[in-house]
């Protein structure tokens, strides 16, 4: 491995954001929309980050290193955040899992729906009600303009497009609020380092220098989103250094919040980790998501932090 890239040669070299013309077009709509003072008296933003990102290994790409992440995690917390009346920016991995879909099933949506004698097309019986309370709140979300979705496979789209994000709802100030739970790459291939077309395998075995990738969570703190409350996720495979990590990163990054969760365990705990406590959050029953305990505790946090820096909570 070679030392890790700064920021800015990241941003240069990377190949540019497709369509980011657009994408800002509608971040600024979206805000536009959710700040207004009629939408719910300057209802507060959150960007969902989701999903694992991916590292190319050729610029015209067969071979690629991905990161573990199904989407499961911000899906839901996408689902708690909009229940919570949050207006949410879901930054999300091509092809993860997406807000009220987490229960159809994974091998054939096709399970899901009959032909009757007439060749119509319908849900089947037995699926009907959750596919028709999904269907209900998601156009909910859509129409009110609460759901913005902006999609990401390379770890040059992923920060580029959270850039763009952070830069957008930083005229929010402390309404703002980041939930970094998509799974980034640490290590990648530099654009201009990376092999054009297809690494041969005749030439033997594979010798590859991997950079590091420059941690993002500094300048989003300190100059792209600097009022933004902001919480981060870390995950380890080993019970005996999650903590520490955890208040590394909180101090490190200045962090408000980091969800701290091992890879054994991640569906069923997680630890909440603040500069004043430490607390444990457990899944109770099989039925419960524990995105809901979790956005239930980070939304309060969230509360105070505005309060505190509204000085006298004249502002929700
Ligand atoms: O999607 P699921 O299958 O439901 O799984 C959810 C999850 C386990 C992926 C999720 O709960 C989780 O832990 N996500 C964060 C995983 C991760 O990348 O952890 P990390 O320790 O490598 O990174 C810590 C933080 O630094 C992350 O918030 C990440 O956004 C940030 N980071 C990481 C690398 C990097 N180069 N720059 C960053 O900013």
């Amino acid at each position: 491995m070679v030392a890790a890239e700064d920021p800015e040669s990241f941003f240069a070299t990377a190949p540019p954001l497709r369509d980011a013309d657009a994408v800002s077009a509608r971040l600024r709509d979206f805000i536009a929309r959710n700040s207004h003072p009629s939408a719910a008296s300057g209802r507060r933003i959150v960007c969902v980050t989701s999903g694992g990102t991916t590292v190319p290994l050729e610029q015209r790409c067969v071979r690629y290193i991905d990161n573990f992440s199904s989407g499961h995690r911000g899906a839901a917390s996408t689902e708690y955040f909009l229940k919570a009346g949050y207006a949410v920016i879901f930054v999300h991995r091509r092809g993860s899992c997406q807000p009220y879909c987490r229960f159809l099933p994974d091998d054939s949506f096709l399970k899901f729906f009959d032909v009757d004698a007439e060749s119509k097309v319908q849900v089947a019986e037995s699926h009907a009600t959750m596919v028709k309370k999904a269907i209900g709140d998601y156009c909910k979300a859509m129409e009110g303009g609460s759901l913005l979705k902006l999609a990401f496979s390379t770890i040059f789209e992923y920060l580029q497009l959270l850039k763009m994000v952070a830069t957008s709802i930083s005229s929010v100030g402390p309404r703002g609020m980041f939930y970094l739970a998509a799974a980034v790459s640490d290590f990648y291939v530099p654009w201009d380092r990376m092999a054009k077309h297809k690494i041969q395998s005749a030439g033997g075995p594979l010798d590859m220098r991997l950079s590091q990738v420059p941690k993002m969570l500094s300048l989003l703190r300190n100059q792209w989103a600097p009022l933004a409350f902001c919480i981060s996720f870390k995950l380890e495979t080993d019970s005996g250094i999650l903590v520490q990590k955890a208040d590394m990163a909180l101090n490190k990054y200045n962090m408000n919040i980091v969800v701290a969760n091992l890879l054994a365990t991640y569906k069923q705990e997680v630890v909440i980790v603040t500069e004043k406590e430490r607390s444990t959050i457990r899944k109770i029953n099989r039925d419960e998501d524990l995105e809901e305990q979790m956005v239930e505790i980070l939304s309060q946090n969230h509360s105070k932090y505005i309060c505190g820096i509204t000085n006298g909570c004249n502002q929700s």
